[in-house]
C-alpha cells in the first residue's frame, strides 16, 4: 500500500475533475429531463465520491497535511481557498446523501430544493478541490509537513 502513497494526490485530483464532468453531465440530463440518465450520472458521481474518501483518509493517514511552498500573496488566496473548500466540504458530507435518499424515496418535490443547493456547492467544492491539487503538486510543489519536520530535525 505505502508504494501507491505517492500516486494518492493525482488520483484524487482525479477524482475531483470527474465528479465535475459527472455533475454536469447529470445536471445536463435532467435539463432534457432525461431522468435515467441523471440518476445514472448522479449515482456515478457519489461513487466517485466515496472513492475519493476512501483514499483520502487512507493518503491523510500516511502524510498528514502538505505544507505549501508558495511565498508571498499566493499564501492568501490559496489558504482562503483550501479553507472555502474545507467548509464546503463539511457540508456536503451531510447535504449529498440527504438529496440522495429524498430522491430515492421518490420524494422528487424536496429532492430538487435540496439539490438545487448541493449542486453548486459540490461543484465548487470538487473544483476548488483540483485548483489546490495544482496549486500545490504542480505549480508550487510542496513537500508534507512530516518531511519537513524530519529534515530539520
Ligand atoms: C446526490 C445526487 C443528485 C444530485 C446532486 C441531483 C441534482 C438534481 C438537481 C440540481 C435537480 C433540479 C434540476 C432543475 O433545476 O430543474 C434534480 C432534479 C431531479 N432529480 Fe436529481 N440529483 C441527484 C440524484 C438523483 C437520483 C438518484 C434520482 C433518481 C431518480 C434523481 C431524480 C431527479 C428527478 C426526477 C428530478 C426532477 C424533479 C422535478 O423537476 O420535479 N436525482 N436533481
Amino acid at each position: 500500500m505505502k508504494d501507491l502513497v505517492p500516486i494518492f494526490p493525482h488520483l484524487l485530483a482525479f477524482f475531483n475533475i470527474s465528479t465535475v464532468v459527472l455533475l454536469i453531465l447529470g445536471a445536463m440530463a435532467i435539463k432534457r429531463e432525461d431522468v435515467i440518465k441523471h440518476k445514472r450520472f448522479m449515482l456515478g458521481a457519489v461513487g466517485v465520491a466515496v472513492l475519493f474518501l476512501i483514499v483520502y483518509t487512507l493518503y491523510h493517514l500516511e502524510v498528514g497535511n502538505v505544507a505549501f511552498a508558495g511565498e508571498g500573496k499566493i499564501r492568501w488566496f490559496y489558504f482562503g481557498l483550501l479553507i472555502a473548500h474545507v467548509i464546503g466540504a463539511v457540508f456536503i458530507l451531510v447535504m449529498v446523501p440527504k438529496t440522495l435518499f429524498r430522491a430515492m424515496k421518490t420524494n422528487f418535490i424536496a429532492h430538487k430544493a435540496l439539490a438545487k443547493k448541493t449542486l453548486p456547492l459540490w461543484l465548487f467544492v470538487s473544483a476548488s478541490g483540483f485548483m489546490v491539487y495544482i496549486m500545490a503538486f504542480h505549480i508550487w510543489p510542496s513537500k508534507p509537513l512530516s518531511q519537513i519536520v524530519k529534515l530539520l530535525g
